[in-house]
């Protein structure tokens, strides 16, 4: 049974964070102005919950890398999963640890940077996470994020499509021929970001050759409701790790 080590008492202050801070200040904004609070867990959650049954990994311990203030993060340990949630905004945890004092031990607050050098997980989650930043920065952390995938075990990732209609003023900095692309936000609550958009193409190959996805990239729409328009779009894709790094 694979389990996680114990930390101890989880710091919520920021210490050793290498994302841009722009990305940290903008999602603490959004968390103070109570993003999330009532919104119910993404259907992904039960697909993470029943591809880790299926690969014997039903009370695995694991990671969540921004884990927010718990939306789905609190059902996947519901469930049995036994999962560390890092989040680079500080009122995420902070709200996480009030919503779940039991679980304190294993929040903290930081990017990948904040674990112990090596560390891999049986099952790794990144829920809308891995979409910041331009083209290179979004692959570094697809593959940095992956490398945190013990081999036998699951990468869980949404990541923002392509077919996304945008909601705020943008420019587009960066576009590939299979239709990826990436935006400068010029207004709204990303204002000033940098967000990637994914081909399935580009994001199905991402992690490398040592993971095999468990069932095709999945395209997940979402209305918006009125009086707001258009739909955005996420992929949804679980990845097995059948190896350890080529030596
Ligand atoms: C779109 S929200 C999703 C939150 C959560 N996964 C959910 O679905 O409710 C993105 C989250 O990722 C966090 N984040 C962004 N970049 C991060 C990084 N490099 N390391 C850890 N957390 C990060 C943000 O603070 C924010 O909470």
């Amino acid at each position: 049974m694979w389990k996680v080590r114990e930390t101890g008492p989880a710091p919520i202050v920021p210490t050793d964070i290498g994302t841009d801070p722009a990305i940290a200040t903008s999602w603490e904004a959004e968390y103070r102005n109570g993003r999330y609070v009532d919104d119910p867990p993404l259907p992904f959650v039960e697909e993470i919950v029943a591809a880790a049954r299926r690969h014997g990994m039903a009370d695995s311990g694991g990671l969540y890398l921004g884990c927010g203030n718990g939306r789905n993060y609190l059902p996947l340990v519901a469930c049995g999963l036994d999962l560390f949630g890092l989040d680079v905004a500080p009122t995420a945890i902070a709200q996480l640890q009030q919503r779940a004092p039991e679980r304190a031990s294993r929040l903290v607050c930081g990017d990948l940077s904040a674990l112990p050098t090596g560390a891999q997980y049986p099952i790794v989650v990144a829920i809308q996470v891995l979409q910041h930043g331009d083209e290179t920065t979004a692959h570094r952390e697809v593959r940095r994020t992956a490398a945190r995938v013990a081999p036998g075990g699951l990468f869980c990732v949404r990541v923002n499509a392509t077919g996304t209609e945008l909601e705020y003023a943008h420019s587009i900095v960066e576009r590939g021929d299979d239709g990826r692309f990436t935006v400068r936000y010029r207004a709204g609550p990303k204002r000033g970001l940098l967000i990637h958009f994914f081909s399935a193409s580009e994001l199905s190959r991402l992690p490398g050759e040592e993971f095999t996805l468990v069932a095709p990239l999945r395209r997940s729409d979402t209305r918006r409701p009125p009086p707001r328009r258009g739909s955005w779009c996420q992929w949804e894709g679980i990845w097995l790790r059948t190896r350890g790094p080529v030596a």
